[in-house]
């Protein structure tokens, strides 16, 4: 008998096979109704980003594993998983190169002006003045970058980093001392002293809106913001009133605080370069990650320690 489990959120086709070869696969993404299975479940395979529903959590007596295809483990509540014994895994280690490239991506994107210059050879305007070439962009090389969370993706922003020659400062919870980098204790005091913070840390209730009104001043109209982890860490109606005023200079966004809705402030802005929640939305890493749900979900079964739990 195959173990029924809920998929929550869409993986890779090729993933999903081996899922539905493995178990007997429910969809409620796709109309499937949860009542008259609901006692039948005993797994879940998640994004870490759409999670658990805590409304969900309840309706399944059942429920031994959730399997998250992410790292974040901020939409599942882990002290119930914990009370219930149900079992949560991620998939650490696999895309921690891709998030920081993504960093780099958006910050090279919104500090060099691509979105926009790529309009203008796109849409013919190339040698058809008006209009006007889009303004010159500004050098990212040898800019002072702060980073909020130096976790394993962190330290991934920062190796590229080097490589352009910025000075890395950091901050974190645990005071980590980490060659070659400065740490700062102070929130506000690195984002003072850096022309590009990147938001590196795991969302939940202890990183709420820690990126605030007073933190985006500190970086100032020169300042850039980049954001690849979770749009809860960064209070976003704050964000949209500095990037309207100009008090902050631009921000380079994969996440958002209420995905997948996303303010017309940041939509419309040309200070903007956003993205949807594609960090690590590789061929290469989704296969891994994927790799690493169906791992952990085998192990279960089958009763063999699991993969990658959460400690
Ligand atoms: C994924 C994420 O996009 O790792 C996470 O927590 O949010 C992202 O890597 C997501 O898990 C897939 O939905």
């Amino acid at each position: 008998m195959k173990p029924d489990i809920l998929l929550l959120e869409p993986m890779m086709p090729e993933i999903e096979k081996q899922l539905d070869a493995a178990y007997n696969v429910h969809r409620p993404t796709a109309g499937e109704p949860l009542d008259k299975i609901a006692g039948s479940i005993r797994g879940i395979a998640t994004g870490g980003g759409t999670g658990v529903p805590r409304a969900i959590m309840d309706s399944l007596p059942h429920l031994e594993i959730i399997a998250i295809n992410g790292i974040g483990t901020d939409a599942v509540d882990l002290n119930e998983a914990r009370r219930r014994g149900i079992h949560v895994t991620t998939t650490p280690g696999v895309l921690t190169d891709d998030v920081a490239d993504m960093a780099m991506g958006l910050l090279l994107a919104l500090l060099r002006g691509l979105p926009a210059a790529d309009r203008y050879v796109r849409d013919g305007a190339w040698g058809n003045t008006p209009p006007p070439p889009p303004p010159l962009g500004h050098r990212v090389s040898g800019r002072r970058l702060g980073i909020l969370g130096m976790g394993h993706v962190g330290q991934a922003v920062a190796t590229r980093a080097r490589a352009f020659a910025m000075p890395v400062s950091y901050t974190d919870r645990r005071d980590k001392a980490l060659p070659g980098y400065t740490f700062v204790p102070e929130l506000l005091a690195l984002a003072r002293d850096s022309d590009v913070l990147v938001v590196a840390a795991s969302g939940g209730a202890g990183s709420r809106h820690l990126v605030n009104r007073q933190v985006l001043d500190a970086l100032g109209p020169d300042g850039v913001l980049i954001n690849v982890a979770r749009g809860s860490v960064v209070d976003e109606a704050a964000l949209v009133t500095a990037l309207a005023q100009g008090t902050l200079g631009g921000a380079g966004l994969d996440v958002f605080e209420h995905e997948p809705d996303v303010p017309a402030g940041l939509r419309t802005s040309p200070r903007t370069v956003l993205q949807p929640h594609r960090a690590s939305a590789t061929v290469e890493t989704r296969l891994a990650m994927g790799k690493l749900v169906m791992g952990n979900l085998a192990a279960h079964f089958a009763g063999r320690p699991l993969l990658t739990p959460v400690a």
